[in-house]
């Protein structure tokens, strides 16, 4: 059993937030404080009504339910949580840079330092400090600098303990992980840390799935994991192209090649690209690590993956204008689907937005369903590109309640995000209402193609 009492999480958001929660439902015995500056978010986090929950991950209201208020605590007074633990896990956002050096490509770690330059002025007994966010190579060396150097002459130790969550599946991928990572310094305190944090994951998981390394390995080992998994996609989007041009499908090509157990079946789904507030940052990340460091072909060889995601994006759109006889000038497109994925309300980096970017340009009416994303979201998603005015935005996209409402008269619909209640809809209808020919730009390869063409919608699906 773990000697740990006391945890604090800076960071309540989508990972710190699901994270916590089943640390806390998995150990009854240790207090889980999680802290956040966003009081709305914490208020959200500790609203009675579990549909308030300020993120949408099925399963994690149950967890919540269950655990806050016994040993589970979401709170603003970070001070306190971190004066009261033994071991801080700072989960803070750690996005791209969007000033001074390394602008659009190096990780901001401005979050993280103040969380660093907070625990080193509360702390007054002993930390292990936890990083959870995902951080540049090296960054360790940087937290201990500030909290040896300005703290209280208590001692800290660092791990780094990356999360491997995806969003829609996180409660499951933390309940079941095919793997825990824990990096820390190979010294006796280093070990026993580490020790520490293994016994708060072995309340769950298997110790054979409980990875311990040294810290640098842990960093980086978080990083190439998301480069592989998007490069990954970005490969099946490639081949999608080349499907498209030849006749080939897609679908067809993933399962031959998944079915090779040296490739394997997962992350073969061609798209209209790849979204998610890590995949573009952390590659983006990776490369200013290599171009720093002298190694420009390691930073070209990744770049390729994001210039292949955007290209997918563009090549998707600029498809539905061709198609619609090289115009949407005023024409009504329907967007199904808003967020990165499924199951989740989280919209960073969706794909969703730089197709409405782009259609909106060529003057096109926008109407958006999403089951989950809220319209405030969509605007603002739209105002972070900076491409129009606020009250531009609002004129060209609509937010609609209801899907049936949000394609009717419409002369194309595009498929976002894979939201499985897409499929139940009931599409004689929805042909019925829209503008003829009725075309359908499945950027999620998740409708029926024969059914559809039954009904005698002009459907196109990504890589056919
Ligand atoms: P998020 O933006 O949802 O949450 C971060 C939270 O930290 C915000 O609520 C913010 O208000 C809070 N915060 C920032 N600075 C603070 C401070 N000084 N004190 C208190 N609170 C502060 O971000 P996220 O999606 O949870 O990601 C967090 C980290 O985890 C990132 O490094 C990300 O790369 C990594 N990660 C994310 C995922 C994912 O699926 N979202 C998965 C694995 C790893
Ligand atoms: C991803 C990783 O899967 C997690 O392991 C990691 O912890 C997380 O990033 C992170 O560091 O933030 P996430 O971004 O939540 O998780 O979701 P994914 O399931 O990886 O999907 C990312 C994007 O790729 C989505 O837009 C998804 O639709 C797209 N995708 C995924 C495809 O287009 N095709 C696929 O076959 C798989």
């Amino acid at each position: 059993m773990s000697t740990i009492k006391n945890i604090c999480c800076i960071g309540a958001g989508y990972v710190g937030g699901p994270t916590m929660s089943v640390i806390a439902q998995k150990n009854p015995n240790i207090n889980v404080t999680v802290v956040d500056l966003n009081t709305q978010r914490i208020a959200d986090w500790n609203d009675s009504d579990l549909n308030n929950l300020p993120i949408y991950e099925p399963g994690l209201d149950a967890v919540v339910g269950e655990a806050r208020g016994r040993n589970l605590f979401f709170s603003t007074d970070v001070d306190q949580a971190i004066a009261d633990a033994e071991m801080i896990f700072i989960s803070v956002n750690t996005p791209t840079k969007t000033y001074g050096s390394g602008k659009g490509m190096a990780a901001d770690l401005k979050y993280v330092e103040l969380c660093a330059r907070q625990i080193a002025k509360i702390a007054t007994t002993d930390k292990i400090v936890v990083e959870k966010s995902t951080l540049p190579v090296k960054t360790a060396q940087a937290i201990k600098s500030i909290l040896e150097n300005t703290g209280n002459g208590v001692n800290f130790q660092i791990l780094s303990n990356p999360e491997f969550l995806a969003e829609g599946t996180a409660m499951t991928d933390l309940e079941s992980p095919d793997r825990v990572l824990i990096g820390g310094d190979q010294t006796k305190e280093g070990q026993q840390a580490i020790q520490k944090l293994v016994d708060v994951y072995a309340a769950w998981v298997a110790p054979e799935r409980i990875l311990t390394t040294n810290i640098w390995s842990s960093e980086l080992s978080k990083l190439t994991a998301n480069a592989f998994l998007a490069q990954r996609v970005s490969s099946i989007n490639a081949m999608s192209e080349l499907c498209e041009a030849t006749g080939a499908d897609v679908n067809e090509v993933s399962k031959a090649i998944g079915m090779d157990s040296r490739i394997g079946p997962k992350f073969l789904k061609a798209s209209v690209g790849f979204g998610g507030s890590c995949f573009q940052k952390d590659i983006l990340n990776l490369v200013y690590i290599s171009k720093s460091l002298g190694l420009e072909t390691v930073a070209q060889y990744w770049e390729q993956v994001i210039i292949m995601n955007a290209h997918q994006r563009s090549r998707f759109a600029k498809n539905i204008v061709k198609t619609l006889y090289n115009t949407v000038s005023g024409k009504k497109i329907a967007f199904l689907g808003w967020a990165f994925k499924k199951d989740t309300n989280d919209t960073r980096e969706s794909a969703a937005i730089y197709v409405a970017d782009q259609l909106i340009d060529e003057q096109a009416e926008i109407h958006v369903f999403d089951p989950k994303v809220k319209a405030s979201q969509m605007y603002s998603d739209l105002g972070y590109l900076q491409s129009r005015s606020e009250a531009e935005n609002s004129a060209a996209l609509t937010v609609e309640n209801d899907p049936y409402t949000a394609v009717k008269g419409a002369h194309a619909i595009a498929v976002l995000t894979e939201w499985d209640e897409f499929n139940t809809y009931d599409w004689q209808t929805i042909y019925d209402n829209m503008n003829k020919p009725a075309f359908v730009f499945d950027g999620r390869n998740i409708l029926d193609a024969d059914k559809l063409a039954k009904i005698g919608f002009q459907y196109q699906a990504v890589g056919k």
